[in-house]
Formats: C-alpha cells, structure tokens, sequence
C-alpha cells in the first residue's frame, strides 16, 4: 500500500468549504485506485487562528509540515479579522517562502461545459510557471518617516538561480505541450530587473533546442492573452507578473473559481503544496456557493504529482463530466450548490469502483 501523508490547511473564508470535498474525493481515489493511502493532518491555520493565539500558526508550524508529503491549502485571508500583510507574510508566503517552493504551476484551459467571457475560446490551453520565491514578493523594504514625508520602499530581488530554475522548468514543462515559450518581462527600461530577467531567459533558451520562444511587455501581454488566448502554450514569469497573468488565465476560462496551482520545491528537500487560485471571496462565503471546481482540481495536481497521472487524469474527466452536464455553481452560470458539484464529482468517481 502506498501512503502519501498530507497536511490539510483549509484556512478562512471559502477555503473550509471547498476543502472537505477534495479530502472525500480523494478518499475515494484511494480506493477505487487499490493500493493508495491517503493519511491527513489537519491544522486550523488561519485567521480565527490569529485571533486566539497572536500568531498565524504555531511555533513548531512549520516543522510540522516539513514532515508531510504534500501540503493541501483552502484560502487564507480575511480582513475583517486580520490584516492581510500579516495572515499572508505569517502563513501562505511563510510557507512558498521557508519551504522554497519556488516554482508555481498554474494550468488554464477551455473547460467543458463552462463558458468562457471571450467568443471564441477554443484550444485555449495554457500553463502559467510563475518564479514563486522572491521578485516583487520580497520583504526587502519597509514604511520610513511619518506624515507627509512618509515613503514606502519595496525593493524587489531577483536572483539568477531561481530566474534560471523558473525558465528551465517552464521549458521543460513546454517540451511536453506545444513547445513554445513566453516570457512576460517589462525591459523597456523602467524596471532594472526585468533586463537581467532577459538575458536569463535567452541564456536558458539556448540550452533548449526546438522550443520557440516569444518576449512580451506584461502589459501587451496581458491585453493580447485575452485577444489571442490561443497563441500561449507555456507562460513564464516573476511572481507578481504571473499573479496577474493566471487570474487573466482563470477569467478566460470563466471564473477565477475553477484554477488550481501547485507550488513545488524541485529539491525535495520540502513539501510542495496545492491550493486554488482564487483567495478566501469574503463575499460569498458562507452561503454554500463556492465552486469547488479549483480546489478539486489541485487534488489532480497532487495525484500527478506524486506519479499517480492516472488517477490525475480521471479526476479531470470526471470533473469536466460534471460541468459539460451544466452542473455548475453560480460564479459560471448554475443554480448548483457546492455540495452539489462536488456531490456530483464523488458520485461519478464511486461509479468507476
Ligand atoms: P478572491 O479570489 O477571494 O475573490 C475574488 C472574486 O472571485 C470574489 O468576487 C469571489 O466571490 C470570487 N471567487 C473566488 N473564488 C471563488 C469560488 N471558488 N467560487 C465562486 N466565486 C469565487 O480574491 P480577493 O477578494 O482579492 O481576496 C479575498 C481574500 O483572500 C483576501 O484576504 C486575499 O488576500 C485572500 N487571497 C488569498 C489567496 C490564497 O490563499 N491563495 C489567494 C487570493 C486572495
Ligand atoms: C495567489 C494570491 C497570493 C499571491 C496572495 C494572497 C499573497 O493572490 O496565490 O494568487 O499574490 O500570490
Ligand atoms: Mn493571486
């Protein structure tokens, strides 16, 4: 039997309600595959955590999590309670950061059943490798003065391994799609990085023979993603560009609720971890409408992860089984609840014990 232990930390907001659904979908995975495990953990890391303790997670958190496998996460975030600069630095970055998951994959793809904003969304299939460890999303900087002389100083750090680990990865990744790669960049010299960002990349492109690659500004990039989603295949970018380029990528596909990602740390050395795209959406939570599309879909990320593609694959069909039957929940046009799809998911799978 193979076990794969996981941490579980379904966090604030919606995270709590999506997250039950991937654990039972996985349950059944578990069985329907014969001889796979799943072992959970769970930690009540969040914002009502903070509330009680004065801190985002426990002192021995993060050893914790070092001995799992994998890291399943819901959302975190709810300003009513806390201030997201200090849920986020204290737990979601905490982890992308200590862990040195410096590789963040985000797929997007026209998915069946669910309509897109765009007229003519066909073969949009794309995958986001966003640098997940540093750039724009470093602590270098701080608040100086007070008043009207205040300054606000963020310096951003880029490193040429974890540029260069980025850009392998995603060459890698693209070897296996369409063999084409993009890099969003900003080096009409406003940015000083984002020239070292390309010669990186150039220097990286070398080394890949029969890839095509493209460079883009991030703000023609971002506008022609919607006016000629199919011409990405594999996107690579900094942390803060590809934060932006995967809600675009999310919005294509038809609700920022659907898109998944995996955090991974190449070295082994750590978990990786898998959670949504989307955040905690304080505006709906409670109400039992969340789509629980994403945050299923990063169980498929974690199966394949762990070489379970088949599974992975499976999953996938199902979930698209689902939405192609109109089952939806009403971020993507249904009436359907979120116990309903995701009801419907585990339905589906039972069938194939
Ligand atoms: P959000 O993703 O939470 O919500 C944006 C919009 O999308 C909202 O209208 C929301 O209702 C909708 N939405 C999101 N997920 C949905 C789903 N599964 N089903 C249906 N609709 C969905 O982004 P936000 O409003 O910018 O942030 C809210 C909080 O979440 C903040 O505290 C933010 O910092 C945090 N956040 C956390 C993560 C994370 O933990 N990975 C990601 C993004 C935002
Ligand atoms: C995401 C989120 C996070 C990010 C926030 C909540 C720090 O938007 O995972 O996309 O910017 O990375
Ligand atoms: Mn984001």
């Amino acid at each position: 039997m193979k076990k794969i232990k996981l941490t579980v930390i379904p966090g604030d907001g919606i995270g709590s309600e999506v997250m039950p659904h991937a654990l039972d979908i996985l349950d059944v995975i578990g069985e329907i595959h014969g001889g796979l495990d799943f072992e959970y953990e769970h930690f009540d890391y969040g914002c009502d955590y903070y509330l009680k303790h004065g801190k985002m997670m426990a002192d021995d958190g993060m050893e914790h999590l070092a001995e799992s496998d994998s890291i399943l996460l819901g959302a975190v975030g709810d300003a009513s309670k806390v201030p997201d600069h200090i849920s986020l630095w204290g737990l979601l970055l905490k982890i992308r950061q200590e862990f040195e998951l410096a590789i963040n994959v985000r797929p997007a793809k026209v998915f069946r059943g669910i309509d897109s904003p765009l007229s003519a969304p066909e073969d949009f299939d794309l995958v986001v490798v966003r640098e997940n460890s540093e750039g724009e999303y470093s602590s270098v900087g701080g608040r100086m003065y007070r008043g009207d002389d205040e300054i606000a100083i963020q310096n951003n750090v880029f490193s040429k391994r974890a540029t260069k680990q980025a850009m392998e990865y995603a060459f890698k990744l693209s070897a296996g799609r369409s063999h084409h790669v993009t890099s969003a960049t900003k080096s009409n010299g406003i940015f000083h990085a984002m020239p070292f960002w390309d010669e990186v990349f150039s220097e990286t492109s070398a080394q890949y023979e029969g890839i095509r690659t493209s460079q883009q500004h991030i703000d023609a990039l971002a506008a022609s993603l919607v006016t000629h989603p199919q011409r990405y295949d594999t996107i690579v970018a900094s942390n803060l560009f590809g934060d932006i380029l995967t809600d675009i990528g999310a919005a294509i596909m038809g609700s920022i609720g659907i898109a998944p990602s995996a955090n991974l740390n190449l070295n082994d050395k750590s978990p990786s971890m898998f959670e949504p795209v989307h955040g905690s959406a304080p505006d709906i939570a409670g109400r039992g409408i969340a789509n629980p599309i994403g945050q299923i879909w990063t169980v498929k990320m974690l199966l394949d992860h762990h070489g379970e593609e088949e599974m992975g694959s499976m999953l996938l069909n199902t979930m698209e089984s689902v939405t192609a039957d109109g089952i939806l929940t009403p971020d993507v046009g249904g009436g359907a609840s979120t116990d309903e799809v995701a009801g419907e998911v585990i339905k589906r799978l039972k069938r194939k014990m």
